[in-house]
């Protein structure tokens, strides 16, 4: 049987999300090789593909390759014990694809000892997954990276990302998921193995609020979200190439922190193609049909309650999917037009446009300030 073309050639959804995921790699890299910490960094993708497509568009293992290679001569290479030793390990069950694979690595002249180890193995997705969550467990001075990148959805289980997070904040999962056929599927009659991974989600085909594909991730995002519990971050990017192909990179993290990363590498993304954050500071009328500001609509409910810290707005941003930056904003306006009252744990006067939104304070300083809405 002919194989389909998105699996012979780069087609553009996957140039898109080969980019994110690039991004994202390097981002990463670049903050845990600097931590003073990891020792050892594993990644893993465990559906990797040949690395180059007969178009020569280059695939997840090799963009990896390529970021892990600058990360290792702008920060490691010079340093005298050569850590964190960044070790690969690529995937496929199909032994023709790893040779291949293979091939373009040395070809390319993409790895090197220096850098880590290079495994490439054929094994199937659900004989690895497991093992792994038990292997995580283990890990020291180490952090895992894991990026699942199937055809479809019938390999994968919430469970799955579930037991791969669960390691005490060491590793973090990327997963992409062809969206629209799942949703097509649960539009009508919904078959076995997408009924189980709704089941596990919460989500009853049944449910009529669920009208469109958009619908249909925000609750795949929540019933993750619910599923996984709080001590897990989660968020989306989705790519839309065409009317009927929505496809969807669902990120999760057991740290905050590298939550915060891919959340600056989703948004740098959108401001690229012109879907980034506006912001007038006008809270416009929600029944005059105007685009509203999501991030406020989120925000005015919240800061009636009582006790809103720096910490605390920090963390409700992220989970939102924005950045402090963008509360950032909101706040100051907010402040300039006299509708928050602020007060600081010390009980010294509050600075003007000091909020305290960021990592370093949530970690110390978590409930320096106070914010309520007046
Ligand atoms: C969407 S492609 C991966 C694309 C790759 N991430 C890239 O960027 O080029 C999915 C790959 O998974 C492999 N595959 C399919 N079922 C698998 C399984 N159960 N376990 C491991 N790999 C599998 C296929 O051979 C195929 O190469």
């Amino acid at each position: 049987m002919a194989k389909k073309e998105s699996q012979n050639t780069l087609l553009a959804h996957s140039e898109a999300k080969i980019k994110l995921f690039g991004q994202y790699i390097q981002k990463y890299l670049n903050i845990i090789v600097n931590d003073g910490y990891t020792e050892q960094i594993h990644l893993y993708d465990l559906f990797c593909g040949p690395g180059v497509y007969d178009n020569n568009g280059e695939g997840s293992p090799i963009i990896a390759l390529r970021k892990l290679k600058l990360t290792y001569y702008q920060f490691v290479k010079d340093r005298a014990d050569g850590s964190p030793k960044i070790n690969c390990n690529f995937n496929d069950s199909d032994p023709e694809l790893i040779s291949r694979l293979k091939e373009n690595i040395i070809e390319k002249k993409l790895h090197y000892n220096s850098y880590g180890q290079l495994n490439l193995t054929s094994e199937d997705y659900i004989d690895i997954v497991d093992r792994l969550s038990v292997q995580f467990k283990a890990l020291k001075k180490e952090k895992a990276f894991v990026f699942i990148d199937p055809y479809g959805y019938k390999e994968v289980r919430a469970s799955h990302i579930f037991d791969l997070l669960n390691c005490n904040k060491k590793s973090e999962v990327l997963l992409w998921l062809p969206i629209q056929f799942m949703y097509r599927f649960s539009e009508n009659g919904t078959p076995d193995v997408l009924k189980s991974f709704n089941e596990q989600l919460g989500i009853e085909k049944e449910n009529t609020a669920i009208k469109n594909v958009w619908e249909y991730i925000f609750e795949l995002k929540n019933g993750f979200q619910t599923f996984l519990g709080q001590d897990y971050f989660v968020d989306n990017f989705t790519l839309r190439k065409e009317e009927n192909t929505v496809f969807c990179l669902f990120f999760f993290s057991s740290h905050i922190r590298g939550y915060e990363k891919m959340l600056e590498t989703k948004w740098e993304l959108d401001t690229e193609a012109g879907r980034g954050w506006k912001y007038n500071g006008q809270i416009k009328d929600l029944f005059s049909g105007q685009e509203t500001n999501r991030l406020e609509e989120l925000l005015l409910p919240y800061l009636k309650g009582e006790g809103r810290t720096n910490g605390m707005l920090f963390e409700f941003t992220l989970r939102q999917g924005f950045l402090p930056k963008h509360l950032n904003q909101i706040l100051k306006e907010l402040q300039k037009n006299e509708k928050i009252e602020l007060q600081r744990k010390d009980g010294s006067k509050p600075r003007k446009g000091a909020f305290y939104i960021n990592y370093d304070a949530y970690k110390s300083e978590y409930d320096k300030l106070s914010i309520k809405l007046k």
